[in-house]
Order: structure tokens, then sequence, then C-alpha cells
């Protein structure tokens, strides 16, 4: 069955609030819609411990960059929602732009120091906004567990700091990134490459699977780690590397020595689009 779409916050505060009996758990799965596999691991993933699931549904204008793609961001919302009815979600929270920016909104998010680093120096601005809608959806909605996918591994972290900060009691789960199956990490944005682009993505996964092949064989330097990154996606070649680098999992800074633990951040331009991905450097090398 198709979940029910609910598009004014007050009826979204009043459905959550029905779930809500005691005893009951909601989850919220927050997302800016064209769902993928991804998406949709993260709505089972709710599924399987919650009483009631909502996901949300908002292209957040607040965290694109005035150069980025928020006009063309791909929307499909009766496609979303037939996908999200095979995962027995209850609500999809869709508000217009209006609902959640109305005229005169003029409060943000400051996020933590975790957001200056990676994807806050390369897109300035952009966890602020993560962090501000963030924070709204989850007054909406007051659940008790909320889904993200490891695949914004910064995105999880700042979210993390803020749920720590603002003493939010929401807890926070984490899942897996789901892969085609050549590798390439699932992401709305793909819908936007050719397939020779597609094609050269690979280096994507292939960089980090090189050098954690790299360390399983002894290399620790984090900065030979990271130039057979760099070599693996200008050989491919990637149009534009913005990082690279093997940093600490919580930190997020560049480590002196890597460790299992560490993770390697990607982020890089195929063509205009932009991707993001990344592996802890100990993790089974596919
Ligand atoms: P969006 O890019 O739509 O992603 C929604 C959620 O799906 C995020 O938690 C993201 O990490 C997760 N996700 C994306 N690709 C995935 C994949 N291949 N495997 C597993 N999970 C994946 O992230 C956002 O939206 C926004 O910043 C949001 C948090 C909704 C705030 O606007």
């Amino acid at each position: 069955m198709r979940p029910s779409l609910i598009q004014s916050a007050r009826d979204a505060a009043d459905a959550v609030s029905a779930a809500r009996r005691p005893g009951r758990t909601v989850g919220i799965v927050p997302t800016m819609g064209a769902l993928h596999a991804g998406h949709l691991s993260l709505a089972r993933a709710a599924r399987a411990r919650c009483d009631s699931v909502v996901v949300t549904i908002f292209v957040n204008p607040t965290q694109f960059g005035p150069r980025e793609d928020f006009a063309r961001y791909p929307r499909d919302l009766e496609h979303d929602l037939d996908l999200l009815a095979q995962e027995q979600v209850d609500f999809v929270f869709a508000p217009d732009l209006l609902e959640i920016y109305p005229p005169g909104y003029s409060t943000y998010v400051e996020p933590g120091t975790v957001a200056e680093l990676w994807e806050g120096a390369c897109r300035p601005g952009h966890f602020r906004g993560v962090c501000t809608v963030v924070l709204k959806l989850f007054h909406i909605l007051p659940a008790d567990l909320a889904f993200f996918g490891r695949k914004d591994y910064q995105q999880v972290q700042v979210i993390r700091q803020m749920v720590a900060d603002l003493n939010l009691g929401i807890q926070i789960v984490v899942e897996d990134t789901i892969r085609d199956v050549d590798g390439l990490a699932l992401s709305s944005r793909n819908a936007y490459l050719s397939m020779e682009q597609r094609q050269r993505a690979l280096a994507i996964p292939a960089a980090w699977q090189s050098a954690q092949r790299n360390f399983s064989q002894g290399v620790n330097d984090p900065a030979i780690l990271e130039a057979a990154m760099h070599k693996i996606l200008l050989d491919a070649p990637i149009d534009h590397i913005d990082y690279a680098v093997c940093v600490h999992p919580n930190s997020l800074h560049r480590v002196t020595v890597a460790e299992p633990d560490s993770v390697l951040l990607l982020a890089v331009k195929v063509g205009a689009t932009r991707l993001i991905d990344n592996a802890t450097l100990g993790g089974a090398t596919p």
C-alpha cells in the first residue's frame, strides 16, 4: 500500500504524535527524493527497527550553493511513493518550499567544527543548510530513531555532533553504502552521468580499493595511500579531484599514520557532476 502523503508540518506532527504511543517507536528517514536502493535500504532498516516509519522528501535549497544543481536536482514524487509502498513506509512527509522556509525565514544552525573540513570547505554553507533542515525535520517529526547513510560520511559526523551539542535525544542509526554491481555508490546524481562518464566514475571505488589493498600489504603512510588514489583518479581520467584523503574516523583530520579504522574520503567531478564516496581503510576489499 502506498504511504500516506503529508505535506503540511502540522499534519505531520499530528501523525507522528498519534503513532508515538507509549512503547511504540517512530523512525525517520530524511531524503531529497529521486529514491534509489540506497534510500530504500534506510527505509527497510527503519521498518525492521521501528513501529512507524516516516520518510521525508524535500530538496532543501539552503544546502545547495548558488552554482550548484538545486534547480535541476531530479524530482519524481509519484515514483518515489511507489517505491516506498514496497518498503511498507507509513508516512511520507513531502512539504513544499514555503512550508519549510516561509517568507521572512531567518534562523539557521551553525554546525560544529567538523563541518569546516572537506565537504564544508568545498561547499561553503552546505552543512549549515543540512543541519538547519534536519533540525527542523526532527522538530516537526519527533521520532525516536533517525536513519542516515554512511555514503555521506561527513554528514553523519556533523549531524551526530549537532544531536549531542543540542541535546536532541534522537538516536542516529547509520547504514552501509549500497553500490551498483560495478562498485559505484548509488547516488541520485548518477542520473546526470553519460555512459562514458559513468565508466570513468568507476575510478572512484577503484581508488579506495587500491588504498585498502596497499594498506593490507603493509603500507601505513597516508601520503603513499593518497598518492595511489590520486594516480588512479587522474588516469581514468577524473575531471577534477576535490579531495582523496585518509582521515581519522571521528575528527576527520588527516592521519599521520594510517590505521584500520581510518577513513578514505573522496570527492571528485566527472564532467559537471560531483560525486562523493568513502570507505574504511581496513574494510574488506571487494
Ligand atoms: P539524500 O542525498 O537524498 O540522501 C538521503 C539519505 O540517503 C542520506 O542519509 C544518504 O547518506 C543516504 N544515501 C544516499 N546514497 C546512499 C547509498 N548509496 N547507500 C546508502 N545510503 C545512501 O543526504 C541528503 O539527502 C540530505 O543532505 C538530507 C539529509 C536529506 C538533508 O536535506
